[in-house]
């Protein structure tokens, strides 16, 4: 099961580079940070016949707003969106109109998000036992708002401690027990965790393999790190504008969100 997905992932995934792409990506002495975007689920919540993440958002497709912010980030030099089989003709069509000539790895998600995210690693895995992929970026789809400054932020912690993710503090918080009831005030040491969240790449790779080996399937890749490389994984503060899209409705306030920043992230 293990090799076979291995011979998978290593496949022929890479889009041709195309002549004339309008911004170098950056790249430090011969290693490089790599971007993973997680675009393979359906998007059921949304309401909309197709995956949520190729509807428009002020102009471009949310896929593209989610690239876009990791292509723009200095020193990220690989980029890979995972897709599903049945987009993956329109994520092509999407690349070519909306990032003409910026080099992505298309490859094939799995049935969840966990899933979705070991194939990328997969794919990436050479590269990262060769030592030329320092951090990787993992970042949804789903989230075309996250700041520039996040971005920033994930990356530098990450390089220092391991991992880093971004968190807002939960207001207004209870406890509930089985039958209902209130069971213990709100606690000050929960978080809501957000995208994109950024691991040395060789811890990334190894906690999901002995994840695979277990069979266990973690919510979020911190959670995954955490239980197999025991790495502390550093909170930096996330930004309430960082939404995620999940129903129809936050496509409203994506559009407001970004026409309130003149568009800039
Ligand atoms: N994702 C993925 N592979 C999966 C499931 C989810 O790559 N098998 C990605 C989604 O494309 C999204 C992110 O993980 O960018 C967060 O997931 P979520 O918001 O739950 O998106 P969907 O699973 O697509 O939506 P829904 O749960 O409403 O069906
Ligand atoms: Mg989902």
């Amino acid at each position: 099961m293990l090799s076979l997905e291995l011979a998978e992932a290593a496949g022929p995934d890479r889009r041709a580079v195309q002549v004339g792409y309008h911004a170098p990506v950056a790249e430090q002495a011969g290693t490089t940070h790599a971007g993973i975007v997680l675009a393979a689920g359906s998007g059921t919540r949304v309401g909309s016949s197709r995956n949520k993440v190729y509807l428009p958002l002020a102009g471009r497709r949310i896929v593209t707003w989610s690239l876009e912010l990791l292509r723009r980030t200095p020193g990220i030099a690989r980029l890979v969106l995972v897709v599903r089989d049945r987009d993956r003709e329109l994520a092509e069509e999407v690349l070519d109109r909306e990032l003409p000539g910026v080099p992505v790895d298309l490859v094939t998600g799995g049935a969840t998000r966990h899933e979705s995210e070991y194939r990328a690693l997969l794919h990436l895995a050479d590269e990262i036992r060769r030592g030329e992929i320092d951090v990787v970026l993992v970042h949804d789809a789903a989230r075309p708002l996250a700041p520039v400054r996040i971005v920033e932020e994930v990356l530098a912690t990450a390089s220092r401690t391991g991992g880093a993710i971004p968190a807002l503090s939960l207001e207004e918080v209870v406890g509930v027990d089985e039958t209902g009831r209130m069971s213990h005030p709100g606690r000050s040491d929960m978080v809501r965790v957000q995208t994109p969240q950024a691991f040395r790449s060789g811890l990334l790779l190894a906690a999901y393999q002995a994840a695979a080996v277990d069979g266990f399937a973690g919510p979020d890749t911190a959670s995954c790190v955490e239980r197999y490389e025991g790495v502390p994984v550093q909170v930096v503060p996330g930004d309430p504008r960082n939404i995620k899209v999940t129903y129809a409705d936050d496509l409203f306030a994506a559009e407001l969100f970004l026409a309130a920043s003149g568009y800039e992230l």
